[in-house]
């Protein structure tokens, strides 16, 4: 294995970068600092108050491995509020969007971060039938049902497993009850986020229900990988192991059609800049790929690089689909620390999940989970250095 060496300064360096609203004051943001500085050396998680909302108590947890790369995830929302790791420089930045206040958060984001259910991405017009039952969901874009609905698990404060101070590894459950935002069932789910020595996030999820239901779940990182959110993704390389997309209609609502990237803008087999046929796109990519790999196995689908930084991310999955959001919704409205408006195109969403709109859409991978069986599926981001 090779290894990263970060410097002992990682957590000062890290400080503010890419996280906090606007609203934090400096003063909070280098306590912040000093606190992690002291946290960085040693491998394992360590947990710290972090809030309380809903009448409940909210943590951050900061995941280390041994070579000192950091995650940090919160109980809210089974969110991920930074991941920290070292540039071919020398320096060390955070790479997803987030913030350093429980604020940031209850100010409702577009999910940053965050673990996204019961149904991640879009269900038409908020109607499904299963087994003869017609369901109506809470719609919440548009017409449509987006992401889990008005509150979905992203804005809910999930309970804690016991941790392991010397093991980086949190898992997360939440009880989703029986109607719950519209969907059917008492919904048992559970996340495992664990960081390992060669700089990967492992994302297990796991769920049971008591009635059938469509279950989708995903995490709803923004990535930058040059680590400040004054520069766009643009121009990041993007390679997806996938010969088709699932095209949309104007409300992002697959047609139904699997139609092959050959030849497109949606064409990513072999790598190009997320900026090179943006224009093609209207409104930019936030589509849903079909990966070639065999749904259930997990496999190398998606690898984003940053030249300038030398960062690379990998991403793994056993899901069948991958939506690939270009940040096109981010409009200056939400500030980082300091200051900076992000800007459209300032990060970019990896979603592995199911297809969008899978319920009425029965020539897609099926998304219902029935009583008795059990929901698992596997999600990794890897963080490489390339000097
Ligand atoms: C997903 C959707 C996008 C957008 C973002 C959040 O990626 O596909 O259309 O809703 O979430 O803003």
């Amino acid at each position: 294995m090779k290894k990263i060496v970060v410097n002992s300064a990682l957590g000062i360096l890290m400080a503010g970068v890419f996280t906090s609203c606007g609203n934090n004051s400096s003063s909070s943001e280098s306590s912040n600092a000093s606190d992690t500085t002291s946290k960085v050396s040693k491998a394992g998680i360590q947990q710290s108050d972090w809030g309380e909302t809903d009448g409940k108590k909210v943590f951050l947890y900061t995941l280390t491995n041994e070579n000192g790369v950091q995650v940090k995830i919160s109980n809210y929302g089974g969110t991920v509020t930074s991941f920290v790791t070292p540039t071919k420089s020398g320096a060390s930045s955070n790479i997803v969007l987030g913030f350093e206040e429980l604020s940031g958060y209850l100010a409702k984001p577009p999910y940053f971060g965050a673990t996204v259910g019961r149904y991640g991405n879009r269900i038409a017009k908020g109607k499904f039938t299963l087994d003869g039952n017609t369901y109506t969901l809470a719609t919440n874009n548009g017409q449509n049902a987006l992401h889990g609905g008005l509150k979905g698990f992203d804005k809910v404060v999930w309970d804690v497993a016991p941790i392991d101070s010397a093991t980086p590894a949190l898992t997360l459950s939440y009880l989703s009850k029986d109607g719950e935002e519209g969907y059917p069932g008492n919904l048992k789910v559970s996340v495992r986020f664990s960081l390992s020595d060669d700089n990967e996030l492992t994302i297990d999820y796991e769920a049971d229900t008591d009635k059938a239901t469509p279950v989708n779940l995903t995490n709803h990182s923004y990535w930058n990988l040059t680590g400040d959110a004054k520069n766009t993704i643009l121009d990041h390389s993007l390679k997806i192991d996938a010969d088709k997309y699932t095209p949309v209609d104007t409300t992002l609502i697959p047609t139904g059609e699997l139609k092959p990237v050959k030849g497109t803008p949606f064409d990513f087999t072999e790598p190009h800049t997320v900026g090179e046929r943006i224009s093609a796109v209207p409104g930019g990519y936030d589509h849903n790929w079909v990966l070639n790999h065999k749904m259930g196995s997990m496999d190398l689908v998606a690898t984003l690089s940053d030249p300038s930084t030398g960062r690379k991310l990998e991403v793994y999955t056993t899901e069948p689909g991958l939506q690939f959001y270009s940040g096109n919704f981010l409009d200056g409205t939400i500030k980082t620390s300091f200051g900076t408006p992000i800007q459209k195109h300032a990060a970019l969403c990896l979603e592995t999940q199911h297809f969008p709109d899978s319920p009425n859409r029965p020539n897609f991978p099926s998304t219902i989970l029935k009583p008795g069986e059990k929901y698992h599926t596997t999600t990794k981001y890897k963080v490489i250095l390339e000097k």
